[in-house]
């Protein structure tokens, strides 16, 4: 994992006061297992005896889109991990990828935004450099949103 704070700022003021959606191992992978804070923290998993405090639970994209009817699309952000970004971002209007400039052994993978004809760049930054890393922030937009059926 990169340790970039820039990103983790960038990440922060996009999200804050925001509802953040992600899978179950997402949760588990942030310290003590605990929501964000300051955000509406949306979990999805298929388990339902799992239990977490200051988390809205939702066992099936069904119950997602249910509950995602109470909020602005604009304030509802997809944060992973890698199976709910790649089964959701075609959902999506935009896609917020942080690229950097190193080659590393990766267990999660994310869909390739570059070689996807619905989506385009619409911003890349200028290059930050954190602890020896460089890296861009970049924006792409969805031209062929996909419908949510089947509510
Ligand atoms: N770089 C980044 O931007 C970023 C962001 C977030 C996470 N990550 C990394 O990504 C990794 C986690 O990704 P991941 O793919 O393993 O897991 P994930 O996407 O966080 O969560 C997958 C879990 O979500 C639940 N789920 C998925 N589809 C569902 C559906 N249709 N209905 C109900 N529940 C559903 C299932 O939980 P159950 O098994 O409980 O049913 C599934 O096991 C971690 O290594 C994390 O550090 C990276």
């Amino acid at each position: 994992m990169f340790n970039l704070p820039d990103d983790m700022a960038f990440f922060k003021n996009n999200t804050l006061d925001k509802v953040v959606v992600m899978g179950r191992n997402t949760l588990l992978s942030f310290p003590g297992g605990k929501p964000l804070k300051n955000r509406t923290n949306i979990v999805l998993t298929t388990n339902r005896s799992f239990q977490a405090e200051g988390c809205i639970l939702c066992h099936s994209f069904d119950e997602l889109f249910k509950e995602l009817e109470k909020y602005s699309d604009d304030d509802v952000l997809v944060i992973g991990g890698g199976k709910i970004y790649n089964d959701l971002y075609s959902y999506c209007s935009e896609a917020y990828i942080t690229k950097v400039d190193s080659i590393v052994n990766a267990d999660t993978f994310l869909h390739n935004f570059d070689e996807d004809g619905d989506w385009y760049l619409s911003y890349a930054s200028e290059v930050h450099e954190n602890n020896g890393l460089k890296f861009t922030f970049n924006t792409y937009k969805n031209k062929n949103i996909a419908p949510i059926i089947n509510l």
